[in-house]
């Protein structure tokens, strides 16, 4: 059985992409057959942080269009079995995506099998998630702990059912939040928001909790992913939150307090 997941946020540049490759690699350790698709067309950010830009030759496009099969579009994780990315154009926007395309294309890849399929939606509001969401089962929300990036996904959560076609169905499409981008000194200065304000603001599910760490822009610049780095928080942030997708009951960690940044940081690099 495929599930599809649509990586969505209210405001721009909050952690889609990161989280959607992060947890890509994630399920695929799992022993899950992943898929990671970049929806951002026009920019393609999503090949860089996996690392494999160089290997881009077709894109959903072509594959949406005929010009391209399946296999041929899929590429192949230099390190990690199990998990695909499919890419972006880059010389087409997203004018190019219609509903007919979309729903041919998560079809395709569900008939090739993939357990976990992960959208990576653009930034924006009206116009940018929608294709993600239209036939998605659940959607993950990913704020930064912030008045303006909560602000704008209490409205994307509304837009969730409203765009969707599980909800025209009279189904419902699951959300999940991630709070990304934790910082425990601003916390402790009372300059950032708490999860537990966000989560009774927005009041869906909490998915997990990642830390800020300059080690995501490392391995963003690294195209390795901040998840195989073995001492990094943020990387064992999103290995759990990959167990929580394949169903394991992970408990959630303290990411907010300061002492327990220290403590996280040497246990993150004991178990290397
Ligand atoms: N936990 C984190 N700690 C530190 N930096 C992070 C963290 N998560 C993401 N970043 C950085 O934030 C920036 C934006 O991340 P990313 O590109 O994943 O966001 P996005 O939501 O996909 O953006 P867009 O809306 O433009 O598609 C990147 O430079 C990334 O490295
Ligand atoms: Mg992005």
């Amino acid at each position: 059985m495929s599930k599809v997941f649509a990586v969505i946020s209210g405001k721009g540049g909050v952690g889609k992409t990161t989280t959607s490759a992060n947890l890509s690699i994630a399920t695929a350790k799992e022993g899950k057959k992943t898929v990671v698709v970049d929806f951002d067309l026009g920019q393609r950010n999503l090949d860089m942080i996996l690392g494999l830009e160089n290997r881009v030759v077709y894109d959903i496009t072509h594959v949406m269009d005929e010009e391209a099969n399946l296999k041929q579009a899929l590429i192949k994780d230099k390190n990690i079995d199990n998990l695909y990315f499919l890419a972006a154009s880059q010389t087409k926007d997203k004018s190019v995506l219609n509903e007919e395309k979309v729903e041919k294309l998560i079809n395709m890849l569900k008939d090739e099998g993939f357990e976990f399929i992960f959208l990576d939606s653009p930034a924006g509001i009206e116009s940018g998630f929608e294709h993600t969401i239209l036939f998605a089962d659940s959607a993950i929300v990913v704020v930064n702990p912030e008045v303006s990036s909560i602000r704008d996904s209490d409205k994307v959560i509304g837009l969730v059912d409203a765009k969707s076609k599980k909800a025209k169905e009279g189904k419902s499409v699951k959300k999940y939040l991630i709070i990304n981008r934790i910082n425990p000194e601003l916390i402790a200065k009372g300059e950032m928001l708490q999860s537990e304000d966000i989560l009774e603001i927005l009041s869906i599910p909490l998915l997990g909790k990642v830390p800020e760490d300059q080690k995501v822009i490392d391995a963003s610049n690294k195209g390795k992913p901040v998840i195989l780095n073995p001492d990094s928080l943020a990387g064992r942030a999103y290995e759990r939150i990959g167990k929580r997708l394949c169903g394991e009951d992970i408990p959630f960690e303290d990411v907010e307090s300061i002492k327990n940044k220290g403590f996280l940081s040497k246990l993150a690099g004991i178990f290397k």
